[in-house]
């Protein structure tokens, strides 16, 4: 059986338009501007981040999907002591998951398949395609934000759980940010759950910057649809041609810093809101970070909230990590 759930009713619909109009109010109004990177992902950024994961610049998935492809037979035997969900956070279109997920079936482990995902398209799509490609295997769809996930894994972690959290977007938190969300996922986690994790890490500045600012601009758009959102959503007034996107390492940060910058001077309406947003020639508005890790930093970060290392899992080139933890005592 394959389905999928959207958490919540049309009461949390209203409460997430509320939240998002909030949170645009706040960041068009901070100083320097801001937006959560989250609300990129709706059914267009979503589609337009898999565009993304496809191109040869990104060579973070290329990377991630190597090491599943190398390393799936030691993964499925160091996590499955008695995983019986496989359960992903940010599930988006699963592809790099169907390494796994393909070879847990060929091992005839029988599980079920709990991919959560914001955006309510991919999970849509998701669960339709793996209905067809993977009928041997249970999915049940979840549509909601991680925190929604974790607290679904708090109420269903007597069976067993592999988590995946795959790509970088635990590079996507500040540090700070990154520690306080482990810890929490640590404490909804059962002592034999399992978590499989990828982490970015540092190299040669060129390589890093040219993922993130591809020749054909599909990182724009990508990044440009936050304000089409805005537009869509808050009944907005953004010009999407007077804004150009920029990206570049930040070594103090140890991130990509990804940013709108605004050509000239503008006044921006968003009717939604009552508000008109004021931009000077050049004015940046942060999109999102991408912080990339040491090997020690991801040691640390493992440590700090409350997990410990089974295997660290390369690819040929040490671009990436995928690193399988397990929580401490
Ligand atoms: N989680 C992805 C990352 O940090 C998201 C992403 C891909 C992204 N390309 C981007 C974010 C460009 C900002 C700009 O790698």
């Amino acid at each position: 059986m394959t389905t999928y759930t959207v958490l919540g009713s049309a009461r949390e619909e209203e409460r997430l338009i509320g939240e998002f109009a909030a949170d645009v109010a706040r960041g068009l109004a901070a100083e320097p501007k801001s937006l959560p990177c989250k609300y990129i992902y709706d059914e267009r950024g979503s589609g337009l981040f898999s565009r993304i994961m496809d191109l040869d610049v990104y060579y973070l998935t290329h990377c991630e999907t190597e090491i599943l492809e190398t390393c799936k037979d030691s993964i499925c035997e160091r996590a499955w002591s008695r995983g019986l969900n496989v359960v992903e956070l940010g599930a988006g279109d699963g592809k790099k998951t169907k390494i796994l997920l393909g070879h847990l079936i060929e091992r005839r482990l029988g599980f079920n398949y709990v991919p959560i995902d914001i955006s309510e398209s991919a999970v849509r799509d998701l669960t339709r395609d793996l209905r067809t490609s993977m009928p041997e295997m249970e999915t049940h769809g979840l549509v909601a934000e991680y925190m929604s996930g974790i607290r679904w894994l708090s109420s269903n972690n007597q069976g067993g759980n592999l988590v995946l959290f795959l790509g970088s977007s635990i590079g996507n938190f500040s540090p700070a940010g990154a520690r306080r969300f482990l810890r929490s996922l640590r404490q909804s986690m059962g002592g034999d759950d399992r978590l499989l994790m990828g982490f970015d890490l540092v190299k040669d500045v060129r390589v890093m910057e040219s993922a993130y600012d591809d020749p054909e601009g599909v990182t724009a758009l990508f990044n440009l649809n936050m304000l089409e959102r805005i537009n869509r959503e808050l009944d907005g007034r953004f010009d999407i041609g007077a804004f150009r996107f920029r990206s570049g390492w930040d070594p103090e940060s140890m991130a990509i810093q990804s940013c709108l910058v605004s050509t000239g001077e503008q006044d921006v309406r968003i009717e939604g809101l009552d508000l008109t947003a004021r931009f000077a020639r050049g004015e940046a508005i942060h999109t999102e970070s991408s912080y990339k890790f040491t090997v020690e930093a991801v040691e640390d970060l493992a440590a700090a909230s409350g997990f410990e290392p089974v295997e660290f899992y390369f690819d040929s080139r040490a671009y990436f990590l995928d690193a399988l933890l397990k929580p401490l005592p």
